[in-house]
């Protein structure tokens, strides 16, 4: 059975030394990773993800931490210092989405730690499950989303009263390295082809300049097939014939808004997992937000954070894990007997983990014989 740690980050359970400490112990073999649980329902869905990392056999040794919303109440900072030098220490997180003010308040949190840690790429796998209903049967696309530019830079003053303005960041280093990110997985993942999405007849400039680099990317990528679509055809093609896509390659903004369109594909916002890779470390967390209207209910769909845990296990090369848990969600939802309200069942988000980690016991059992 997996041991998981659970620590306050300076409740003296583990110093930075004992990785350098004394070989043997557990705690000491086991990889830290910072676990922020989030808001709304957050604690409820990065509960699941962590007990189904138990079960898969995973060994890790969680820093938990606060932030956002919660983090501002109890810490008086959204942006703990506890959690900037936990990651420092970890560069690997697992986290639960954090509350950002509509129209007033902080700064998005996420955006901070994306660019700080300059977490560039954002990774959002999205597939149909078997026993799922969803619009369409037969979706198995990749988001692959920048995300430390483009409007997200958070560059907006006002010129005049009643006038305000919005400044669109894009370069080529960015642009270039988010394209050879995606044509890099397309390669790996035996992915046959690279759709960039843009609206570069009206942003000649910036748009123009992503499409330029992902074209000189693309050339260096004979195997796999490159072409570009305006966004706005992109989605109406995406929700008539989305298995006509494969990798998509977007700027930040375009690349928000369409996961979420994507997640409506194959059942919602409960469904889709997420990473946002850097060079040197990786946050783990589903595509979904807060979900206010059903927090503390104990009814979200614990899926996609589950999904996100095995992104974790799969970068801390624990590959079977990955697989098995994997395995073990595609039972239960083909199954259909316990699943949350967002799929049309009845159970709680504990019965759903309870399914998972009950088929991850069937899944085992299979895979050893
Ligand atoms: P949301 O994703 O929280 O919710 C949209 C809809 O999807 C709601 O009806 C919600 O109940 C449903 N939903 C989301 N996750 C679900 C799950 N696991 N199971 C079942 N239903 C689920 O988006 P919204 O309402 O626009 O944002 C709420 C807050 O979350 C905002 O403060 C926003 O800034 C934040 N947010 C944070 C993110 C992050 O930390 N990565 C990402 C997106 C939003």
């Amino acid at each position: 059975m997996a041991q998981i740690r659970n620590r306050q980050s300076g409740n003296g359970a583990a110093s930075q030394s004992d990785q350098n400490g004394a070989k043997g112990q557990v705690l000491q073999t086991a990889p830290r990773v910072t676990l922020i649980p989030g808001d709304g329902v957050g604690p409820e869905v990065t509960g699941a993800a962590v007990r189904v990392l138990e079960a898969a056999g995973l060994l890790i040794n969680w820093d938990v931490q606060q932030a956002g919303a919660g983090a501002l109440k109890t810490l008086g900072t959204p942006i703990p210092d506890s959690l900037l030098n936990s990651l420092r220490r970890t560069r690997i997180a697992l986290k639960g989405p954090l509350e950002t003010q509509v129209g007033q308040g902080y700064r998005s949190i996420n955006v901070y730690l994306r660019k700080t840690f300059n977490l560039y790429a954002n990774l959002r796998p999205t597939r149909s499950f078997e026993g799922v209903q969803a619009p369409f049967r037969d979706v198995d696309l990749v988001v692959v989303r920048e995300s430390t530019e483009d409007l997200y830079a958070g560059i907006e003053h006002q010129v005049t009263p009643g006038v305000v303005e919005s400044v669109k960041v894009i370069t080529a280093r960015a642009s270039t390295r988010i394209a050879r990110f995606a044509f890099d997985y397309a390669r790996r993942n035996r992915r046959k082809s690279v759709t960039a999405i843009h609206k570069a007849n009206i942003m000649k400039l910036s748009d123009g300049l992503f499409l330029k680099c992902a074209r000189r990317v693309a050339a260096d990528y004979k195997d796999v097939t490159y072409d570009e679509q305006i966004v706005d055809a992109a989605c109406m093609r995406l929700v008539t014939t989305p298995r006509a896509f494969d990798v998509l390659l977007l700027e930040n903004l375009y690349g928000d808004i369409v996961s979420d369109l994507c997640a409506g594909l194959v059942g919602g916002l409960g469904m889709v997992p997420g990473a946002n890779y850097g060079e040197k470390g990786a946050i783990f967390e589903a595509v979904h937000g807060t979900a206010p209207d059903i927090a503390g209910k104990n009814v979200a769909n614990p899926v996609a954070a589950i999904l996100s845990g095995a992104m974790l296990a799969d970068y801390l090369d624990h590959k079977e894990a990955a697989l098995r848990i994997r395995k073990a969600i595609g039972e239960v939802l083909r199954a259909g007997q316990t699943l949350t309200p967002d799929l049309g069942g009845k159970a709680t988000t504990s019965e759903m983990t309870e399914a998972v980690l009950n088929a991850m016991t069937s899944v085992d059992a299979r895979l050893s014989e």
